[in-house]
């Protein structure tokens, strides 16, 4: 049972679905030219429209198939979408000269939509064409001042439009006519956490049966939560840990300790020098990641080899890796930057990946009822290739030594300062400069170190975290004294674009 979000290239399209989800009705995106047969398959209780960057006064605009909006599914049309159910049913729009663009007023809204909702209401317009003549059978129930028909519905059956955006939280009330909308479709809200896990667990058993499973354990939420997930399932599975030597101070042990009393089969390969040999000598950002990623292919193999036969190769992948819509980038099976993604097609393995239903928060639900602790589900991100990344220029034992000890004091200071979980990710830097100092008597030439604290939602796009300054002093001091090799700290205030997360 789910809400079926077609997707006509909003860049919101996915907040609708996660705003959904909060009301716990299942959802799933689909391309805006998703076939009926399509859309079947997800068992829909009701479809929902979603906005465009497109006009539908271009001949090459998407658009819904017609026995998509004549299959009689209840459906809700918003900005965009609205205007493909208006011109459907034989309403005529308007177009824009200009858009209209941030906070409206909402006058005499009325109807299911708005029920328990004042007449009054502030909303988020972002458009430039309208509707000018609603279809027969359908009326009007809200405007605004640049908007003569802001809602509409038809007199019979379950149809509505909407030109603003409830999905966006500029829209302050639009959660709940979202939720309106539900009720008036009569959509089943049971997507509880506890209702999902228990889908999760059923699929796992039902999938893997007798069969085993192999899974690549990073130590990230994703990877951790799934291995717990596994566990629990009580299917036959192994998991491999490649301790690859790039890992921050604490990590593998904090990891070992929070999933064995979970009983997963856990097997942890020290790797350590082996990385260390292929990275001698390689300077160039894409090349660390190439022999990482290719001595981390030749770990696994071995461990498959050892452990197996296997006939599962679990992963992590998460929704958003997944849809398949106008503005998403298409169905990838593999993470991209997933190391394990790189495995060889001849090793075999079907892939399960139990999480592709997920947004990342929901992955956070799954691992607190699987009883991770919050230190490992509250995590930053971080890079598949560790500290490699981090350590600009040759990695070297001593430089990974240096940085992590750096790394760690910056680490305990936020957590101590309670901003740890106030920004995305926070990380050190080891840069390949040397500057003069002076401490006590003499003169240093220590090593400068960066400090980069990101604020964002998904990595994308990010901001640098503005930390007071008193913090950033007393973190510069902290570093200075505690990891002498480091003369100087510095702190980056790129923001990404221009710059990215990591430094290299
Ligand atoms: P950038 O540096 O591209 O990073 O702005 C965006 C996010 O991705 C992480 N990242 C990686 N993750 N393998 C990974 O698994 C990689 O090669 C890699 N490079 C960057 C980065 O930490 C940030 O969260």
């Amino acid at each position: 049972m789910s809400v079926v979000i077609l997707d006509f290239g909003s860049q919101y399209t996915r907040l609708i679905a996660r705003r959904l989800r909060e009301l716990n009705a299942f959802s799933v995106v689909l391309p805006g030219d998703a076939s009926l047969e399509e859309i079947s398959r997800h068992e829909p209780q009701a479809l929902l429209l979603s906005g465009s960057p497109a006009s539908i006064f271009e001949r090459t605009a998407p658009r819904p198939r017609p026995e998509v909006l004549d299959s009689g599914l209840p459906v809700l049309g918003i900005c965009y979408g609205m205007h493909c159910l208006v011109e459907a049913h034989g309403g005529r729009l308007a177009r824009g000269e200009r858009r209209e663009y941030g906070r409206a007023l909402l006058s005499h809204s009325h109807g299911p939509l708005f029920k328990g909702l004042p007449e009054e209401l502030e909303v988020w317009m972002s458009h430039a064409d309208g509707v000018e003549e609603l279809p027969p059978g359908w009326e009007k129930a809200a405007s605004s001042c640049e908007c003569s028909v802001a809602a509409a519905y038809a007199l019979e059956g379950k149809a509505a439009g909407v030109q603003f955006h409830p999905e966006v939280t500029h829209t302050p009330q639009g959660t709940a006519l979202l939720a309106n909308f539900l009720d008036m479709a009569d959509v089943r809200r049971d997507w509880t956490p506890e209702n999902t896990l228990q889908m999760l667990l059923d699929e796992v058993r039902r999938k893997v049966g007798s069969d085993s499973v192999l899974l690549g354990l990073s130590g990230g939420v994703d990877s951790t939560t799934l291995a717990v997930l596994l566990a629990h399932a009580g299917v036959d599975h192994s998991a491999v840990f490649v301790d690859h030597g790039l890992l921050r101070r604490g990590e593998r042990q904090e990891v070992e300790s929070a999933v064995r009393p979970l009983g997963v089969n856990l097997n942890v390969v020290d790797a350590g020098s082996l990385f260390l040999d292929r990275l001698r000598g390689v300077q160039d950002p894409e090349e660390k990641r190439r022999a990482v990623g290719a001595a981390f292919i030749d770990v696994f193999e071995e461990q498959a080899r050892r452990l197996g036969p296997f006939r599962f190769l679990a992963q992590g992948t998460l929704y958003p890796d997944v849809i398949e819509s106008a503005g998403g980038t298409g169905a990838a099976n593999i993470k991209s930057h997933h190391n394990v993604g790189g495995l060889p097609q001849h090793l075999g393995f079907e892939l399960l990946e139990p999480l592709r239903f997920l947004f990342k928060d929901e992955v956070r639900e799954m691992a607190k009822l699987l009883g991770l602790p919050a230190e490992l589900r509250l995590r930053h991100p971080f890079p598949g290739p560790g500290l490699a990344v981090r350590v600009l220029g040759e990695v070297t034992a001593r430089r990974l030594d240096i940085l992590r000890r750096a790394d760690a004091e910056f680490v305990a200071a936020l957590r101590e300062h309670g901003l740890y979980d106030q920004v995305w990710q926070a990380l050190a830097v080891l840069t390949p400069a040397r500057s003069v100092g002076v401490t006590g008597d003499g003169r240093s030439y220590g090593h400068v170190v960066a400090l980069r604290a990101v604020t964002g939602v998904d990595g994308m796009t990010a901001d640098w975290a503005r930390l007071p300054h008193e913090f950033l002093d007393q973190v510069a001091g902290r570093i200075t004294r505690r990891v002498p090799e480091v003369g100087r700290v510095v702190y980056d205030i790129t923001s990404k674009p221009p710059g990215t997360i990591e430094w290299e």
